[in-house]
């Protein structure tokens, strides 16, 4: 199985961007993280960071036919892009929308999710956790 992560804009800031917020590891942290969870699941895994909603509608399309999978955290577009939305919709790929914040605990701005109305599950509020469930409903659900 292959799925394809995206972390949306800012989140390249992991450490440095208020980390009461978001902690104190790196995005490189992260994408260990995931590269450790898919290595014991036996998953393969790309994983992509871009600050650019266009980079993230090309990836999205990019993985049609070529992933079985999609995590997305979208940072400040979820709230925002109809764009990627559409893109998620597009291409049909079993998606997960994660937030390491629990945005819904968060200023109202933050409640609207559009890609999440693309995704199959949202895990919010658990760290570099969520990026492990989402993984995890993934390889349960569609794994091969
Ligand atoms: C975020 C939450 C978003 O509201 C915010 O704009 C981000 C990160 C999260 O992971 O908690 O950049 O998606």
């Amino acid at each position: 199985m292959k799925i394809l992560v995206i972390n949306g804009p800012n989140l390249n800031m992991l450490g440095i961007r208020e980390p009461g917020i978001y902690g104190e590891q790196s995005y490189d942290a992260l994408v260990k993280f995931i590269q450790d969870v898919c290595a014991e699941r036996g998953v393969e895994v790309e994983c992509f960071q871009s600050n650019h909603e266009g980079a993230i509608v090309d990836k999205i399309q990019a993985a049609y036919g070529v992933m079985d999978g999609i995590v997305i955290n979208p940072a400040a577009y979820t709230h925002t892009s109809v764009a990627i939305l559409d893109a998620l919709k597009a291409v049909s790929i079993p998606a997960v929308e994660v937030h390491l914040s629990d945005v819904n605990q968060r200023e109202e701005f933050r409640h609207i999710s559009y890609a999440g109305m693309a995704c199959e599950k949202t895990y919010a509020g658990h760290g570099f956790v969520g990026y492990r469930l989402a993984i995890e409903y993934l390889v349960e659900h569609y794994g091969k």
